[in-house]
């Protein structure tokens, strides 16, 4: 059936969503004016490679079924590798999006050179700026490898500059990686759309994706983000590609995060910071103030993926003289902080309705769940009593009915923790017994109740 005979319909241009009227807002993803006519039929360009591919495959007893050792490739930058699950599978369409300007060229071009210095054939096909550009950027990235330059290796690193991706997959089966940037200034010329409309950002990622899987190259798509954050163009391209990385700010930072990994776990995140030579990693980061800080200020250490990171929660608790006392909160579930507040105030009879209290997550992430509850309650009544716990660690959960209890991987985080000039760590009872370690002074709590003693009559 013709798509005139199917009559009118429109699409998302953010996730997809089909409607056969035009809406200002998606009932899908809530995107504002992201409705356009569908005018061209779906799948025009696929469907001979399609073809091809089914031909050549057979039903198998699953007995018969080889498992090839894929080959995969280390891009040997530390915080690449762990977001990535510990290397780039072969044959795998990896997604690479974030605002226009953060940093997505250059660090698919250092991913890129680091994997030819290993012998790695590598093309950078490139629409969106001049082969030259591309150098330009490589020279100042060559800069901040202080002479580690391996001249012959570089040599395996190939620029393509091109807007047909066809130019682009005729070449691709000679290269293990591919980096295609990006999927909104490319096109198919098949189609009649312009570039970065959304049947030409959904074919690609359909073409990329049946090309790394039938000849194993595997590819990295750089794709743009709309403000609101979503990846430009179709949000379902998430649904097609194996993984998904989002480069993002913070402070002076950039932070890579695996949104989605077919490979490996979503989550996990990597730190750079943008130098004049290219993203430099940041192994090791801690968001504490030095110690001895000021009352309401609790060091906590929570896990993003494997990466334990250390923050600050801070605290102010002050009296209210509102009807209903403020309750803010950065960085931190507002509906977890009335959750701990209203434990507080039945089991310590704190009274804690009358005050108005605003929390702030100081570090690169927000922290959603409850392994914080401990550190979040005792930044209260830090503030409360205005009494400093700057150099104790809080790290327990909170039951509803004021039992302290255990957080995923202690040991971790305690490995972390023990790099700050911390005296001791508060957690669960639970624990008792089971962490061995001397250098550090453990405190055990049954209870939230204990809390209030412990940080009223905390010495510094
Ligand atoms: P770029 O990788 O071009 O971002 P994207 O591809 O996501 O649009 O880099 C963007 C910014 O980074 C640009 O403003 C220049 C700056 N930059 C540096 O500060 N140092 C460098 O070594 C490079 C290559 C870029
Ligand atoms: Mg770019």
């Amino acid at each position: 059936m013709s798509a005139k005979l199917k009559g009118k319909r429109y699409i998302c241009e953010n996730c997809g969503y089909i409607s056969s009227k035009w809406l200002g807002r998606c009932p899908n993803c809530l995107a504002w004016n992201s409705f356009k006519e569908i005018n061209e039929p779906e799948h025009q360009i696929s469907g001979d490679r399609s073809l091809r591919i089914s031909a050549s495959r057979a039903p198998l007893p699953i007995t018969s079924v080889n498992v090839e050792t894929l080959e995969e490739m280390k891009t040997q930058i530390g915080e690449v590798d762990r977001v990535l699950g510990g290397r780039i599978v072969q044959g795998s369409l990896i997604l690479l999006a974030g605002e226009p300007g953060i940093g997505k060229s250059t660090l698919a071009l250092q991913i890129a050179l680091s994997l030819s210095y290993q012998g790695k054939k590598v093309l950078y096909a490139t629409a969106e700026e001049r082969a030259s550009q591309v150098k330009l950027r490589f020279d100042r990235i060559k800069k901040g490898l202080e002479g580690s330059i391996d001249e012959e290796g570089a040599n395996n690193l190939h620029i393509l500059e091109a807007q047909n991706l066809g130019e682009v997959l005729s070449v691709a089966d000679d290269y293990q990686l591919v980096v295609v940037d990006s999927v909104q200034t490319f096109y198919l010329p098949d189609l009649d759309s312009p570039p970065s409309n959304i049947s030409q950002v959904k074919a690609i990622a359909h073409e990329l994706m049946t090309h790394s899987k039938v000849t194993g190259t595997s590819y990295i798509a750089l794709a743009h983000v709309t403000k609101e954050g979503l990846i430009a163009g179709p949000k379902y391209l998430e649904h097609m590609v194996d993984v998904v990385l989002m480069l993002e700010t913070y402070e002076s930072f950039r932070v890579l995060r695996a949104v989605k990994n077919r490979y490996g776990r979503s989550g996990e995140i990597g730190l750079f910071e943008m130098t004049p030579f290219g993203l430099k990693e940041v192994p090791s980061i801690s968001w504490l103030t030095p110690t001895g800080s000021d009352p309401g200020v609790v060091p906590f250490i929570t896990l993003e993926g494997l990466r334990p990171i250390a923050l600050e929660i801070q605290a102010l608790v002050t009296k209210s003289y509102l009807e209903r006392p403020k309750r803010l909160s950065w960085g931190l579930d507002p509906v977890r902080l009335n959750v701990i507040l209203s434990i507080i105030n039945k089991y310590l009879n704190l009274k804690i309705y009358q005050y108005d209290v605003i929390v702030n997550v100081n570090g690169a992430v927000s922290l959603w769940g409850q392994d914080s509850d401990l550190a979040v309650a005792a930044s209260v009544l830090s503030s409360l009593y205005s009494k400093p716990v700057g150099d104790l660690v809080f790290l327990g959960r909170l039951s509803l009915q004021g039992r302290v209890l255990p957080v995923p991987n202690l040991p971790a985080r305690l490995e972390e923790a023990k790099r700050f000039k911390i005296k001791g760590i508060i957690t669960s009872r639970q624990y008792y017994d089971k962490l061995r370690d001397d250098t550090v002074e453990i405190i055990y709590l049954d209870r939230v109740e204990e809390l209030k003693s412990l940080i009223r009559d905390h010495q510094l």
